[in-house]
């Protein structure tokens, strides 16, 4: 069989059962299975695969037609220009997450060895991203699920190999456990779990399948940023800034949990114009 005559069949099978983005799927199926990026495959379309090969690609299109999100099908996504491994257990890094980091790498350039908590790190997207960007940032991750940590730390060893990163396993919820870890730092960015509890069974399918400790955000989705807003705003240095991510609609109460004697909130939008990320800026007293 050749590459294209596998690539033509997993395309149908995918298509077949109503795999929407069916013929790019396909693609990352066979990319990942033949280990050949795009232009390679579309310069060798005529090659033979190996028996082994065409086992495997099926194998893995078997798994994502049984609802499987792609990302876990083939092990790992592509996020602000780097591959993160992902699977079971960590949450699936989102483009509008890559917004985050660029309103939060922006911010950056004006301060000399920043500073960075990266709160529900889950993957390490966020707060790897940063490091990568903005080398002379001291940066801590923080995160309290075991099965997200393991690829938390591979990540960080694959993405910023030679660069020092802290990773923290410990309890968001529970701030005052970190006294002993941090001093102040000029950023505290988060994208928490802010599904609110209700809403979870109704989620697409392949959404269910990410880790409930990553989309739930309690009764009414603002657990967190109740929490962080209140309770994080001691490790934030005068002048410095905490950077959210939140799901739609959410914006403006984020800002009310601010304490707006000391904080100045600004709303940001993402590239659907959906209102997607709050700033809160710690005034300089
Ligand atoms: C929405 S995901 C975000 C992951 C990653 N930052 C991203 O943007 O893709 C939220 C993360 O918070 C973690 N989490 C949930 N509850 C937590 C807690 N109490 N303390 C620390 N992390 C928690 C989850 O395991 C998950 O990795």
């Amino acid at each position: 069989m050749t590459s294209k005559e596998l690539f033509d069949s997993i395309k149908k099978k995918l298509s077949d059962n109503s795999i929407d983005n069916y013929e790019n799927e396909a693609y990352f199926i066979i990319e990942k299975t033949l280990s050949l990026s795009r232009t390679d495959l579309l310069l060798n379309f005529n090659q033979e695969v190996s028996e082994r090969q065409a086992d495997y690609a099926l194998k893995v299109t078997a798994e994502r037609i049984k609802g499987v999100p792609i990302q876990y099908c083939i092990g790992e996504w592509d996020f602000y220009g780097e591959t993160y491994k992902v699977g079971e257990g960590v949450l699936i890094p989102r483009p509008e997450t890559e917004e985050l980091c660029e309103i939060v790498i922006d911010e950056l350039r004006n301060m000399s060895n920043p500073s960075v908590i990266d709160l529900c790190s889950g993957s390490g997207c966020i707060g790897l991203t940063i490091k990568k960007n903005v080398p002379d940032a001291k940066v801590f991750l923080v995160e309290k699920s075991r099965d997200a940590l393991k690829y938390l730390i591979q990540n960080a060893s694959d993405i910023c190999p030679n660069e020092f990163v802290s990773i923290v396993n410990g309890d968001v919820l529970k701030p005052d456990s970190f006294d002993e870890t941090f001093d102040k730092v000029d950023v505290i960015v988060s994208n928490p779990p802010y599904i609110r509890s209700d809403e979870i069974n109704s989620l697409q399918k392949e959404v269910q399948l990410e880790p409930k400790m990553a989309l739930d955000g309690g009764e009414d989705g603002f657990d967190f940023y109740r929490v962080i807003c209140k309770g994080w705003d001691r490790y934030l240095k005068n002048g410095g800034i905490m950077a959210f991510e939140c799901g739609e609609n959410q914006a403006e109460y984020i800002c009310s949990l601010f304490d707006n004697e000391v904080f100045t909130t600004e709303i940001k939008y993402d590239f659907n114009g959906t209102d997607r990320f709050v700033i809160g800026r710690k005034k300089n007293k």
